[in-house]
């Protein structure tokens, strides 16, 4: 079994929940990051992804991931914008052909869930196998918390992470 965990993740919450689910079933962990530099304003990032959203266009990535074929698994975690993926994301399933793999989503929000995360993902990978989604509690940069899956959270949150995997199997 080849894996595969691929985030994106601005606050740095997706990317300690991907860095959790790592340090338990290995393979490789790869980031996803944009040709061009993303707003740091929180409300330009609010408009600019909503834009995107809106008129259907996908962020251009810089991020390739070599030899996409080899990999059996592959966990995708996306923080929840506009209650629904980044559009940076919705580049990354757009780019790769997931016939035969098994997807496994991973979501953080600030407090309203993955909104249409699995309904989007379903729709880009075709007949792949999509496992359940865990979803967790992120940051609320909208209040100003932004990195919030840390110290004593973050041990829970490996908890959920390690539970979560049982679950799925
Ligand atoms: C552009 C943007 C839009 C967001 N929209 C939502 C939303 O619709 N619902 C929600 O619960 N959280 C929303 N959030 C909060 C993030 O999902 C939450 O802070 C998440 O933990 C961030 O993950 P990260 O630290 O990996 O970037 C939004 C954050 C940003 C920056």
């Amino acid at each position: 079994m080849k894996t595969l965990i691929v985030y994106y993740s601005r606050t740095g919450n997706t990317q300690a929940v991907a860095e959790l689910i790592h340090d338990q079933v290995g393979g490789d962990l790869v980031a996803l990051e944009t040709q061009e530099k993303r707003p740091t304003n929180y409300r330009a990032e609010v408009d600019l992804n909503a834009r995107e959203q809106l008129a259907n266009q996908l962020p251009t990535l810089k991020t390739t991931i070599p030899d996409f074929e080899k990999y059996d698994r592959i966990f995708i975690g996306a923080p929840t914008w506009n209650m629904a993926l980044p559009q940076a994301v919705m580049t990354f399933l757009a780019m790769y052909d997931f016939t035969d793999k098994t997807i496994i989503p991973f979501n953080t929000h600030g407090g309203y869930g993955a909104g249409q995360m699995v309904t989007q993902i379903k729709a880009a990978v075709g007949d792949a196998v999509v496992l359940p989604i865990l979803s967790i509690a992120g940051g609320e940069e909208i209040n100003g918390q932004l990195l919030a899956i840390e110290d004593t959270v973050k041990e829970t949150v490996a908890k959920e992470v390690t539970a979560w995997l049982q679950k799925i199997g």
